[in-house]
């Protein structure tokens, strides 16, 4: 496979297991960590030009959230420290330098980070191999077999999917309960997912961890950095099965639908595990707390005259903050973002994960906006309300629509939590 670049990893200090190699995959290492740990990474760039690693979902200081004016030059390090403050659930990692995130993500450079924690572990969910982490991503191949970068105002799209960066796509699994982690790590795509000849999806968790209890979905939109967990029991099919998980078109009658992976259930037995009742304990986060319920910050996601794209009219510059996007360290704000375009836009805001609390939707209906989240998918038309948190950490920090060429094409802003 024609992939140039890939995150490499060794642990220089602590258990062996934190990291765990994919075997045949350019993506980087999966790290493991607990809820709590203290973690030293350090970035060597090796890459003919800048850039820098941001860990996406995890709620880190400005130093150590792979800001894109941090960014370091080839053969330059960066020194990452922080204490893993978040829940239980997948994470990832990429790179964030201004105008090149999309390109780099393309060449291979991602990975999966996975925070575990006390409460998740009591609740005995399938674990070890009935728990399956997996990554899904689109390349282009030209006729030569050569990866193509082609980006465009849409984004950029493939012609060939890659689970865990591999074209293995059929999944061997055992007769029993699985716990199954999604992510879209596709710079542009998002699917609408199906699983064939099943009419309750279980959605156990989100960007954020675990929900409350299980949440049965027939179908859903899965935007890119957007994360999915469900159970699946295989214990009901018979050696042999195939078990498809499809991508249904975004619009009803639109296109056609599309196999992303297969599972193929083997003789083998599982090992036994139970569906839990609830599963995890978190509060909604009361609307009042907001200190401006009744007059929420627009976000209005708007094309730029000629090319690219904007955040309210205003690209992305260094250092350039609206007074909207100054917040008071501490305070709870409604941010509502309006889609007046054709095209959906998954919007993403570092820092703390937020709640999504009112979509007044398009036609589309069917986004995940349950649980705490990181990562909110507008869909043309939507109006949608997230309230979150500023509690945690001064500084700069960005926010950003997560088509990576988008991104790249200016969707990008600043904000600034001060005393
Ligand atoms: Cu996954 Cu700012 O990004
Ligand atoms: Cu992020
Ligand atoms: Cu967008």
């Amino acid at each position: 496979m024609a992939f140039k670049w890939s995150y490499f990893g060794s642990v220089l200090k602590g258990p062996k297991e934190t990291l765990k190699e994919i075997s045949g995959s350019y993506l980087g290492p999966t790290i493991e960590v607990n809820t709590g740990d203290k973690v030293r990474i350090i970035f060597k760039n090796d890459l003919p030009e800048e850039s820098i690693i941001h860990w996406h979902g995890l709620d880190v200081s400005h130093k150590n959230d792979g800001h894109p004016h941090n960014a370091i030059k080839t053969n330059e390090s960066y020194q990452y420290d922080f204490v893993v403050e978040n829940r239980a659930g997948m994470y990832w990692y990429h790179p964030h330098p201004h105008g090149r995130t999309g390109f780099q993500v393309y060449q291979g450079l991602a990975g999966i980070f996975i925070v575990r924690d006390q409460e998740e572990k009591n609740l005995n969910l399938p674990n070890e191999e009935q728990e399956l982490s997996l990554v899904l991503q689109d390349r282009y191949f030209n006729d030569d077999g050569q990866l193509e970068y082609r980006p465009s105002m849409m984004g950029t799209f493939g012609n060939k999917l890659f689970i865990n960066g591999t074209d293995k796509r059929k999944i061997k699994v055992k007769q029993g309960l699985y716990r199954i982690r999604l992510l879209n790590g596709c710079n542009a795509r998002i699917f609408n997912i199906a699983v064939d000849g099943v009419q309750e999806i279980k959605q156990i968790g989100s960007d954020g961890g675990l929900l409350a209890e299980v949440n049965s979905l027939e179908r859903f939109y899965f935007a890119p950095a957007e994360r999915f967990e469900f159970l699946f029991d295989f214990s009901q099919y018979s050696t042999g099965d195939i078990i498809r998980v499809e991508s249904l078109p975004l619009v009803e009658g639109r296109g056609k639908k599309y196999t992303i992976l297969e599972f193929e259930v083997s003789e083998d037995l599982g090992v036994m595990f139970r569906e839990p009742s609830k599963l995890s304990q978190y509060s909604k986060i009361n609307p009042s707390e907001a200190t401006n319920l009744n007059s929420p910050k627009e976000f209005e996601l708007i094309p730029k005259r000629g090319t690219g794209w904007t955040i309210n009219g205003n690209g992305y510059e260094d250092n350039r903050y609206e007074n909207y996007e100054i917040i008071k360290y501490g305070d709870t704000e409604v941010w509502e973002f309006y889609n007046p375009t054709g095209m959906p836009h998954p919007m993403h805001i570092h820092g703390t994960q937020f709640q999504v609390l009112n979509r007044s939707s398009g036609q589309l209906k069917g986004c995940l906006d349950q649980g705490w989240k990181d990562t909110v998918l507008v869909m043309p038309g939507d109006r949608v309300q997230v309230i979150k948190r500023f509690n945690t950490f001064k500084g700069t920090f960005i926010y950003h629509c997560h088509n990576l060429e988008h991104e790249d094409m200016s969707m990008m802003r600043n904000f600034k939590i001060i005393d």
